[in-house]
């Protein structure tokens, strides 16, 4: 074995940085999220503007947190502070990284819910529900779910268990030998879903139009300002995340090409599904701003009628758990390295403090869809405005505060050699850094508060 395998905190090869990545990124986001984001916020307008934030503001970002990453070679936290010292800089600049942990300790709390919906209806597939979920059923099915603490809280129990489990594993025989399979069968069963609504809904077209011809009178600022925030959930920025990940990347590898097939994936990924989506709700005569509903009531509904149905969708819902568990293990290792590093704890304690409490946390989002419905300060559950306040507020002001670091107080030489792209590259990368990507999110941000 050469040297960088058999350290136990590099990965093998830069494929395993770049599967780990596409791990954390493509999950939720991409196949329940993006939908029905898409069909909340209007369709085409929403697509344009997220393939806008991701091309402009989420690429040059995520290469700039797997190059702290890795020059920090700590938890995102250690990073942070470390990298201001090298730098001349403020120790404040840490705060990012706290921030950073912090709200993706947030995130799992309720995505880890949302996953175990996932559990839920692989179950129902292998107990043979879907093919009774006609009209109004599918709805009503989903509906008795959510109204379930039980059933919510047993699903979110698993995945944090698996996670825990995973985590505490180590990042070898743990993450890495998770992702090594699960993301190719992920793809090739969204192109058969693709291929069935391509061929049997008859809508096909009708889904294509939504997705890709825009209304611009539909972008407001409200849409900008999801489409936004969107892009850096869905590459899983600001969370510490891929800087963790990036901490463990090799060397010799080089950031800007890797970042960029990884972007790519998660991109091609949330299209993909939309496409398969779409006409699939359109056939049906369903609602596409219909929201988080969206995939798990138009998908049963359809697998019920599709030859063979149960066994495709149960895979379907297993390989969306383990998307999303791939995901959800991302956001427990920057505090896990933390506290690891901080204090004298070992990884498996470390992984259960950790996965314990978001568990807890967790509850409240569980509640919010049942028992405290009804608890909504201005307007939105606890569900809710975890969600929002975390894509729509932490994560932009994180990855502004990311991009200013990067850009103005890492010495350029640094960054240069980190990322390894070709002169011109590098040139439009600092460009983007330094002055477009905090701008954009500085200006949306502005124009959604007023
Ligand atoms: N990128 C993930 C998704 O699209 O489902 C969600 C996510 C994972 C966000 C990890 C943040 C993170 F650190
Ligand atoms: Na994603």
């Amino acid at each position: 074995m050469s040297q960088a395998n058999s350290n136990p905190k590099v990965w093998a090869t830069r494929w395993t940085f770049i599967l780990a990545a596409t791990g954390s990124a493509v999950g939720l986001g991409n196949i329940w999220k993006f939908p029905y984001m898409t069909g909340v916020n209007g369709g085409g307008a929403f697509v344009i503007t997220y393939l806008i934030c991701i091309a402009l503001v989420g690429i040059p970002i995520m290469m700039a947190e797997t190059a702290l990453g890795r020059h920090g070679r700590h938890n995102p936290i250690q990073t942070m502070f470390e990298l201001a010292k090298e730098n001349g800089a403020s120790k404040n600049w840490g705060i990012i990284g706290i921030v950073g942990v912090l709200s993706g300790f947030l995130i799992l709390s309720f995505y880890s819910v949302i996953a175990g919906w996932s559990l839920s209806y692989m179950v129902d597939g292998v107990s043979g529900v879907f093919p009774s979920l006609q009209g109004d059923a599918a709805g009503e099915h989903f509906s008795a779910l959510i109204a379930s603490p039980g059933k919510l809280i047993l699903y979110h129990t698993i995945i944090m268990g698996f996670s825990a489990f995973i985590i505490a594993r180590g990042i070898h025989e743990g993450l890495e030998k998770s992702v090594r399979f699960l993301m190719p069968a992920l793809f090739v069963l969204l192109m058969l879903l693709l291929g069935y609504s391509a061929f049997t809904t008859g809508y096909f077209m009708e889904g294509i139009k939504f997705l890709f011809v825009p209304d611009f009178s539909k972008i407001t600022s409200e849409a900008i300002l999801a489409g936004m925030g969107h892009a850096f959930f869905t590459l899983s920025l600001s969370m510490g995340a891929i800087m963790a990940y990036g901490a463990y990347m090799p060397k010799d590898a080089k950031i800007g090409s890797t970042i960029v097939t990884v972007a790519f994936f998660d991109t091609f990924i949330a299209l993909v599904a939309g496409m398969a989506l779409f006409p699939i709700v359109f056939a049906n005569g369903m609602e596409p701003a219909s929201g988080p509903g969206l995939m798990f009531i138009s998908l049963p509904a359809a697998f019920g009628q599709m030859a063979g149905g149960s066994i495709f969708g149960t895979l379907f819902f297993a390989l969306v758990a383990i998307a999303a568990l791939s995901s959800a293990i991302s956001l427990v290792e920057p505090a896990v390295a933390w506290i690891i590093e901080r204090f004298p704890v070992n990884r498996a304690m470390a992984t259960i403090i950790v996965c314990a409490l978001v568990w807890l946390l967790g509850l409240a989002s569980v509640f919010s869809f049942n028992i405290w419905s009804e608890i909504k300060p201005f307007g939105k559950t606890i569900f809710d405005w975890l969600d929002y306040v975390t894509a729509n507020i932490l994560l932009p002001l994180g990855g502004m505060a990311i991009a200013i670091f990067a850009g103005w107080v890492m010495k350029k030489e640094i960054m240069e050699k980190e990322l390894s792209l070709s002169h011109g590259g590098f040139t439009l990368w600092r460009w983007l850094i330094r002055i477009i990507s905090p701008l954009a999110v500085f200006i949306v941000f502005l124009n959604s508060i007023s």
